[in-house]
């Protein structure tokens, strides 16, 4: 959406705080022993409290509240009460929700516990390229610069970033103008950041994988050559210095 009044503005800042909250809590919430169930359900909870409605479920029937993806799953994690956290694991919580006609998206991945297996530099690494390509958006600027710089970033990092995962508009639904904000840069994209818009950016970066394929469940995502992938994701509305960042109170960053 390309945001025209305050009215508009209250609308997204505080369905923005909403999945801040959430993902925030849900993070502090998990723990080994407790399934991606119990930590989705608990999110359904805070969501509920608000007055929000969970957007993959609303928008496309996801069958969960929250998608939460662990270890080797890169995004669309379906909750499940066989799936077992355990210390060590590399977790993905992507909170979005709607509340009176507003939506907003954001995600972040981490390490429950101890990082027995290493994940902190894939982390890390997701963690700063959100954080630098944020910083270069501004009204004008080309969306595929936006995807060079990540692309960029995540080879000099030494990780990939997979290609058919996206940042996107958001605002008056999950997904619209403008689609497909790639973590590359696509030479055809001749589009540029609009002022005043509201974009979910996202980094989709990984170690051994350009693509993400779904399982059997056809709704998780797993990569095309193995190995893990960690995302970071805020929502922000563009300006002509630097963005807003409406999902700041999610802590990804802290
Ligand atoms: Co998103
Ligand atoms: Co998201």
């Amino acid at each position: 959406m390309i945001i025209s009044s305050n009215i508009e503005l209250e609308g997204i800042t505080k369905i923005s705080e909403v999945v801040g909250i959430t993902l925030k809590k849900m993070r502090e919430y998990a723990k080994p022993g407790i399934s991606t169930k119990d930590l989705d359900n608990y999110g359904m909870q805070i969501l509920n409290d608000f007055g929000a409605r969970s957007a993959p479920m609303l928008a496309y029937n996801f069958p969960g509240y929250t998608c939460i993806s662990i270890n080797n799953e890169i995004a669309h994690g379906v909750p499940s009460d066989k799936k077992i956290l355990k210390e060590g694991d590399l977790i993905n919580i992507d909170v979005s929700a709607e509340l009176n006609g507003y939506w907003s998206d954001n995600g972040g991945s981490f390490v429950l516990g101890q990082d027995f297996h290493n994940y902190s530099p894939l982390i890390n690494a997701s963690k700063v390229i959100l954080h630098n390509a944020i910083s270069k958006i501004k009204s004008g600027v080309r969306i595929s610069e936006i995807g060079k710089l990540i692309n960029n970033e995540a080879k000099k990092s030494g990780f990939k970033v997979i290609k058919n995962l996206t940042g996107h508009g958001v605002g008056r639904s999950l997904h619209e103008e403008p689609e497909e904000i790639a973590n590359f840069k696509d030479h055809l994209d001749l589009r540029k950041f609009q002022k005043n818009s509201v974009v979910a950016i996202e980094t989709f970066i990984a170690t051994h994988s350009s693509y993400a394929n779904p399982e059997k469940d056809g709704w998780t995502l797993t990569g095309d050559k193995g190995g893990c992938a960690a995302q970071h994701e805020h929502t922000i509305i563009v300006t002509d210095d630097k963005p807003k960042i409406l999902t700041l109170c999610n802590a990804i960053w802290e």
